[in-house]
C-alpha cells in the first residue's frame, strides 16, 4: 500500500495507521439514506429522483446470471436475511444479473423453468435435490414449481421491502460464470450472443421488472463487452461503430417497453475504457459519432465503469489520470457526453488478512468516488456460489459475506466499505 496515497487520504478513509473500524453505534442502525421516489432521470452528471434530487448510487452487486439462472446464495439463506444485511451495511441498490438464456427458455423452449428442472440441470440429479431442499427449506414460499422469474420476482420484492433499488444487469446470454474471450458471450454475435434475442431479452425484462418490480430503477444493456476469439460466423467487427448500432438499438428498446428506468451503458475492454462513447469520437474509429443528446432517451442514460486492481494505482494522481483518459470524466468534462457516471463493478478479496481493503487500489478509487460524488456498485455479495465454472458450493474470496451468507467475511474490510458508504452519502448532503 502506497504511503502516499494513505497521506491524501488521512481524515478521509481508513489508512495503514488508522483503523477502519466504524463506531458501534453506526453498525446498530440499519436504514441510514433517503429513500427518494422513482423514476430516476439523468440530468446533466447527475442522476435525479422523481423530485430532481440528487441521488447517490451505493450498490453491491448479487449475481444470478449463472448456470442455474437463480440469484446466489439462497441454499444458505432467506432473501429476508440477504436484503437485511444489505441494509445494515447500508447499501441502497442491487446489481442484480441475469441471463438473456432465462428470458430465451420462457419465449422459445416451453416456458419459464421450474427450480427443481434448473437445479438439476445445473447441479446434477442427486445435487439438484439437496439444494431444492435447502432453498425451499429458508425459503418456505417456494417449492419445487417455482420458477426462475418467479425467484427474482420475490428478490426484487424483498428488496423493495427494504426501499433498496433494483439495478437488473444483463451480465451473459448463455448462463455461465462470465467473462473470458474464448466463453460465446463476449461480443455482438459471438456464439451465444445472438443481437435479436438479447435486444428481446431486455425489453421482456424491462416490461417486466415494469409490472412487478416496485423499486425497479435501472438496466445495465450488457456487461463487460470484450473481443471474442471464439470466430464464430455472425462475429461483428470489433468496432465503437458496432457498439453503437447495437447498444443505441437496445436502448430504444428498453425504452419504449419501460421509459421510468435508467439505461446504463457499459464500454470495450471488459469495460475498462468508456472514453470514445463520453467523448462521442474516437481517432480509432473515425466513421463513430455518439451524440447523447439526439436520442428520445437522452435522459436515461448512464455510463457505466469497471474498476480492478490493474496494478496501475500506486500514486492516487497518476491512477485518476489513467481512469479519466479512459472515461471517467464523464462527469467533469464539457465537451462530448457529459453524464452521470456509476462504477458498476469494482472489488478485491474481501478478507482481512489480505490487506486488499487497504491497498492503494482500493484507498485511490474510493477517494474519486466520493470527491467525483460517483455512483458505484462493490462486487460482490456472493460468499458462494451455486457453481462457478463446473465447481459447486464455489467460495468467493471477494465476497463480502462468508462462504455461509452468514457474516461479513472479513471485519476490517467490511467496516472499509460500511466507510466508503457513508461517505458516499456525506457527499450528497445526506
Ligand atoms: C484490523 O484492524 C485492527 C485495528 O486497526 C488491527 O489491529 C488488526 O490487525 C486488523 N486486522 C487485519 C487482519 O488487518
Ligand atoms: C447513520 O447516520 C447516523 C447519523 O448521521 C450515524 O450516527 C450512524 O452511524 C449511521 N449509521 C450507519 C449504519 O452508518
Ligand atoms: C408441481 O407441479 C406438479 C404438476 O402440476 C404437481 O403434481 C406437483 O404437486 C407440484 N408440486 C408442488 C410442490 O406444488
Amino acid at each position: 500500500m502506497g504511503s502516499s496515497s494513505s497521506k491524501v487520504l488521512t481524515g478521509l478513509l481508513c489508512t495503514p495507521s488508522v483503523s477502519c473500524q466504524v463506531p458501534a453505534a453506526s453498525a446498530a442502525s440499519s436504514e441510514n439514506w433517503t429513500f427518494q421516489p422513482l423514476p430516476f432521470s439523468s440530468s446533466d452528471r447527475w442522476i435525479v429522483d422523481a423530485n430532481g434530487n440528487n441521488v447517490p448510487v451505493v450498490g453491491i452487486n448479487w449475481p444470478g446470471a449463472a448456470d442455474t439462472m437463480l440469484p446466489e446464495g439462497l441454499g444458505y439463506q432467506s432473501i429476508a436475511n440477504i436484503a437485511q444485511k444489505i441494509t445494515d451495511t447500508g447499501f441502497n441498490t442491487v446489481r442484480l444479473t441475469f441471463a438473456i438464456e432465462l428470458v430465451d427458455d420462457i419465449l422459445d423452449n416451453g416456458g419459464d423453468v421450474a427450480l427443481s428442472t434448473t437445479l438439476t440441470n445445473a447441479l446434477g440429479q442427486t445435487n439438484g435435490i439437496a439444494m431444492l431442499a435447502k432453498i425451499i427449506n429458508n425459503n418456505p414460499q417456494f417449492n419445487a414449481n417455482t420458477t426462475r422469474l418467479q425467484v427474482f420476482d420475490a428478490v426484487a420484492a424483498g428488496l423493495a421491502t427494504q426501499d433498496i433499488y433494483v439495478h437488473l444487469d444483463n451480465h451473459v446470454s448463455k448462463a455461465m460464470w462470465c467473462c473470458s474471450l474464448t466463453d460465446g458471450n463476449s461480443w455482438f454475435g459471438d456464439t451465444y450472443f445472438d443481437t435479436n434475442k438479447w435486444v428481446r431479452g431486455l425489453s421482456y425484462m424491462a416490461a417486466h421488472g415494469k409490472a412487478n418490480w416496485q423499486t425497479f430503477s435501472s438496466m445495465g444493456l450488457r456487461n463487460e463487452l470484450r473481443p471474442a476469439l471464439t470466430g464464430a460466423p455472425n462475429l461483428q467487427p470489433y468496432t465503437w461503430s458496432t457498439w453503437k448500432t447495437y447498444m443505441t438499438a437496445a436502448a430504444s428498446a428498453i425504452y419504449s417497453a419501460n421509459p421510468d428506468v435508467l439505461i446504463y451503458f457499459s464500454g470495450l475492454e471488459s469495460d475498462f475504457n468508456i472514453e470514445p462513447a463520453v467523448g462521442g469520437s474516437t481517432l480509432l474509429d473515425p466513421g463513430f459519432s455518439f451524440d447523447v443528446a439526439s436520442y428520445e432517451w437522452a435522459h436515461k442514460l448512464v455510463f457505466e465503469m469497471h474498476e480492478y486492481d490493474e496494478g496501475i494505482s500506486s500514486s492516487c494522481p497518476v491512477y485518476e489520470t489513467i481512469l479519466e483518459s479512459f472515461g471517467a470524466d464523464a462527469t467533469t468534462r464539457t465537451t462530448g457526453n457529459r453524464a452521470p457516471l456509476v462504477i458498476s463493478e469494482w472489488g478485491h478479496d474481501e478478507t482481512d488478512a489480505s490487506d486488499a481493503w487497504q491497498s492503494a487500489y482500493s484507498e485511490c478509487l474510493a477517494q474519486f468516488i466520493v470527491q467525483r460524488q460517483l455512483g458505484w456498485m462493490v462486487w460482490v455479495l456472493a460468499g458462494s456460489y451455486y457453481i462457478r465454472s463446473g465447481v459447486q458450493d464455489s467460495d468467493e474470496t471477494y465476497g463480502l459475506l462468508d462462504h455461509m451468507w452468514s457474516e461479513y467475511r472479513g471485519v476490517n474490510s467490511s467496516a472499509a466499505i460500511k466507510q466508503l458508504v457513508q461517505q458516499t452519502y456525506a457527499a450528497y448532503g445526506q
